[in-house]
C-alpha cells in the first residue's frame, strides 16, 4: 500500500511541474508556441514603417504558433501603457515593445513582476533594469550613412575653407534614444570637415548629442513632421536668410520630406536647387523623391527582417534556449553601450542597415519592401 502511495505522490509532483513549466512557457516548445500570447506594442503610425513592423511581427509570431496582438500608441506613452497593461491582463507571456519614452518603465516593471519577458524593439527602453533584450539596427551606422551621404553629395573631400559649404542640423525625437546614435554617427563623419572650416553650420551646432542644450534645440518632439517644417521655415527666414544652404541633416524620411517642402517654398531652392537632404526608413514617398532628384539619400532598415529576428529571439526566450538570432549580431566591444539603459546593459542584437541613393533604389524594391504598384513607380 505504502509503495502505491509513494508512486502516486511522485506522479502528482511530476504532473504539476510539467503544467507549471508549460504555463510559464519555460521549457515547453509546443506548449509555449501553441497557446502563448505575445503582446506587440508599437509607438505610432504617423511614421509609416511602424505599420509594417506591427504587421510583420504579428505574421512571424503566428507562423510559429503563437497568438499575437498588435497595438499602436499614437505617440502617447500613457495610451501605450494602457495597451501593455491589457496584454499583461490577458496573460501575455512576452512583450515586444517599441516605446515612445521612458514613461513605459512602470509597465515594464509590472511585466517583470509577472515574470513576462520583454524585448525592447528598435528603441532602447531607457532607465529600466527590468528587462534583458533589445533588438534593432546598428543605429550609429545609420547616422554614419547620413553623414556619408552629405560628404558624397557635397564632395566635401574637395571643399575648401575659401568657399565653404553650409549645412543646418535636425535631430530626431529627444525622447527616443536612437536619435542620439543617429546624430552622433552623422557628426562622426561631418565634424572633421567642420573643424577644417570647409563645412559651416547654420543654426545650433551640438558637436555631439552630449551637448544636450544645443541637441534639444535641433531635436524634433515625437518625430512630428509639422514641427520640422516650421523649424525649417524659421531657419530660412532667420539664421539661413543670407546664405544658400548646401545640405540639411534630416534624421528620417518623414522629417526630410517636410524640410524639402519648406525649402521648395523658398525661391532660393526652387527649380532643382535643393540642398542635399538625408533621411532613413526607405519610405516609398522618399524613395520616389530620391528617384526624382529631391531627397538625396535614405537608409533601408528591412523591418521585415527585424520583425522576423525579434520573433525568433522571442521564441528562443520562451523555450528557455540561449538566444542565437540569424542575421543579427550580439553587440560587443564599443557597440555594447547601445544596450546601456542607464540602469543595466541589456543584450543588444543588431541588424545591418543599407545606405540608399538614386543608384541602388532597387535594393528595397527587390527586397519586396513596397507594394507592386509602388515598386512599379520606382523601377
Ligand atoms: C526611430 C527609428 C527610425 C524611425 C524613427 C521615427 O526610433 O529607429 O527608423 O522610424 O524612430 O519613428
Amino acid at each position: 500500500m505504502k509503495k502505491i502511495c509513494l508512486v502516486l505522490i511522485i506522479l502528482l509532483a511530476a504532473g504539476s511541474f510539467v503544467f507549471a513549466s508549460g504555463a510559464q512557457g519555460g521549457s515547453g516548445g509546443a506548449a509555449a508556441g501553441g497557446s502563448a500570447l505575445i503582446g506587440i506594442a508599437m509607438p505610432e503610425t504617423h511614421v509609416l514603417r511602424w505599420q509594417k513592423d506591427g504587421a510583420s511581427l504579428k505574421t512571424e509570431a503566428e507562423k510559429r504558433g503563437y497568438r499575437a496582438e498588435v497595438a499602436f500608441g499614437d505617440a502617447d506613452q500613457t495610451q501605450q501603457n494602457r495597451q501593455i497593461q491589457g496584454f499583461l491582463t490577458q496573460g501575455a507571456k512576452l512583450l515586444v515593445v517599441g516605446n515612445i519614452n521612458d514613461g513605459v518603465n512602470s509597465v515594464i516593471a509590472d511585466a517583470a513582476r509577472d515574470k513576462v519577458a520583454v524585448i525592447a524593439y528598435d528603441r532602447l527602453i531607457m532607465g529600466s533594469a527590468d528587462y534583458d533584450y533589445y533588438i534593432t539596427f546598428d543605429n550609429f551606422k545609420v547616422g554614419q550613412f547620413q553623414g556619408q551621404g552629405i560628404e558624397q553629395g557635397l564632395n566635401l573631400a574637395s571643399a575648401t575653407a575659401a568657399s565653404p559649404k553650409y549645412i543646418t542640423l535636425f535631430a530626431g525625437s529627444p525622447t527616443d534614444n536612437n536619435s542620439k546614435f543617429f546624430f552622433d554617427g552623422a557628426m562622426s563623419v561631418l565634424n572633421p570637415y567642420i573643424d577644417k572650416g570647409v563645412l559651416k553650420v547654420v543654426g545650433p551646432y551640438p558637436k555631439t548629442s552630449a551637448d544636450n542644450a544645443n541637441f534639444q534645440r535641433i531635436a524634433t518632439e515625437n518625430w512630428q513632421a509639422p514641427l520640422a517644417k516650421t523649424r525649417m521655415e524659421n531657419l530660412l527666414s532667420n539664421d539661413a536668410r543670407d546664405v544658400v544652404l548646401d545640405a540639411v541633416l534630416a534624421p528620417n524620411d518623414t522629417l526630410a520630406r517636410a524640410i524639402i517642402e519648406a525649402c521648395l517654398a523658398d525661391a532660393k531652392y526652387a527649380g532643382g536647387k535643393l540642398p542635399v537632404v538625408t533621411g532613413q526608413d526607405a519610405e516609398f514617398d522618399s524613395a520616389l523623391s530620391i528617384k526624382n532628384g529631391q531627397q538625396y539619400m535614405t537608409v533601408f532598415k528591412d523591418t521585415a527582417k527585424l520583425a522576423e529576428a525579434a520573433v525568433i529571439l522571442a521564441d528562443q526566450i520562451l523555450k528557455g534556449q540561449t538566444p542565437n538570432v540569424p542575421g543579427a549580431s550580439l553587440a560587443s566591444g564599443s557597440l555594447t553601450s547601445i544596450g546601456d539603459t542607464g540602469r543595466k546593459v541589456v543584450k543588444a542584437y543588431l541588424l545591418e542597415p543599407v545606405i540608399i541613393t538614386k543608384n541602388n533604389i532597387s535594393v528595397p524594391v527587390n527586397a519586396g519592401f513596397y507594394t507592386d504598384a509602388e515598386a512599379a513607380q520606382l523601377r
